[in-house]
């Protein structure tokens, strides 16, 4: 087994809205993780103006990289590598990771490495306790994708599935925009469906062909907003809580009937779950309830880690580096980074 170094490496997330920076030193030890979202400049516009969010990335960065080296009690001379989200993302938001990456790079002359935001995700899932067992499978669920990966180890991914249509937690913002619950949407529903009633609403649960591993959501979303224009046609007032309860329940089921095949048809030893979605406690409660029945190990992002954040990436950054695996220095943004790229 690879011995971890502690050596103290920065990581840089900006693909979305959440500038980030962290200083790993280790690959599980976090000295810093410091986050600032723009995500309230959004919510009068129902979704992430890319425009806004790389304004916001390009005014806090500098400001965040010093809370990071403060909090960490470093100086940026003390860093030995840095490690940034490559791609997927928005472009503009990315680059503005990416230039602040090149320029302490260059200046400091260490290694750049850059990483795949999908592949932080999960590897947040690594930042508690204990070590996974291969293979594993990996699910990610986060406002832009939604995929199924067979993970060999840590660094070798087979792709198994992705959705077809709308990522999960897009699901929830546009079913929250649609209930007039605001924007980001899965925080709300998650609140509104405790309180809702799950024998009132049944939706149909989407599971494509039986032995596959996608997923789709467009369906759910549709039938939620025909369901809400219909009752407001009569004049009748739409049950929010139960309708949230019907929705998050049937998301929740075919997410877990495609996370079960690929555990079977792998036969994975641990199941790890990452990105923004990963945050809801039910859904916890099912993948807890999925892995005692499959008798595997859970492994999900320690609290304040479901969701974007540079701790993934400094982390990450540590487990390459420790390796020798730096990538390409002269890499560009990749903003549409598929899962395996
Ligand atoms: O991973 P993330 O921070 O950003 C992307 O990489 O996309 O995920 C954001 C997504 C949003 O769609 C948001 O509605 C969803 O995660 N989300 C949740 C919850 N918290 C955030 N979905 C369901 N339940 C939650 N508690
Ligand atoms: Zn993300």
């Amino acid at each position: 087994m690879q011995k971890d170094k502690t050596i103290p490496i920065l990581g840089i997330e900006t693909s979305c809205d959440e500038t980030s920076v962290a200083i790993a030193s280790g690959e599980k030890n976090i000295l810093s993780n410091v986050v600032v979202s723009s995500l309230h400049l959004h919510r009068k516009y129902g979704g992430i103006v890319p425009e806004i969010a790389c304004r916001h990335h390009t005014e806090n960065i500098n400001i965040i990289l010093d809370k990071a080296l403060k909090s960490a009690k470093m100086d940026l001379e003390d860093i030995k590598a840095v490690s940034v989200t490559q791609g997927p993302g928005l472009v503009g938001a990315l680059l503005v990771g990416i230039s602040m990456a090149k320029a302490i790079s260059y200046s400091l002359n260490i290694p750049i490495i850059p990483l795949n935001h999908l592949h932080g995700h999960l590897y947040a899932a690594l930042l508690g306790n204990g070590c996974p067992q291969f293979p594993a499978t990996g699910l990610i669920v986060s406002g832009g994708h939604t995929n199924l990966v067979n993970m060999i180890d840590i660094d070798n991914l087979q792709f198994m599935g992705q959705t077809r249509d709308d990522a999960c937690g897009e699901a929830f913002d546009k079913v929250s925009k649609i209930l007039g619950l605001g924007f980001p949407g899965g925080p709300s529903i998650e609140k509104r469906a405790e309180k809702g009633d799950p024998e009132k609403i049944n939706f149909t649960r989407s599971y494509l062909e039986s032995n596959t591993m996608d997923f789709s959501f467009s369906g759910i979303k549709t039938a939620v907003l025909y369901l809400v224009q219909g009752m407001k046609n009569k004049k009748v007032k739409p049950p929010v809580s139960d309708i949230c309860r019907g929705f998050q329940d049937a998301v929740f089921d075919m997410l877990i009937a495609k996370t079960r095949i690929c555990c079977q048809k792998n036969n994975s030893k641990s199941l790890l779950v990452g990105g923004g979605v990963s945050a809801n406690k039910e859904l916890r409660r099912r993948l807890d309830r999925l892995c005692s029945e499959l008798s595997i190990r859970l492994f999900l992002p320690p609290k304040g880690m479901s969701l974007d954040n540079a701790a993934m990436i400094a982390a990450l950054g540590s487990y390459r580096y420790n390796r020798g695996k730096f990538g390409d220095p002269y890499f560009t943004v990749q903003p549409n980074l598929g899962f395996l790229t």
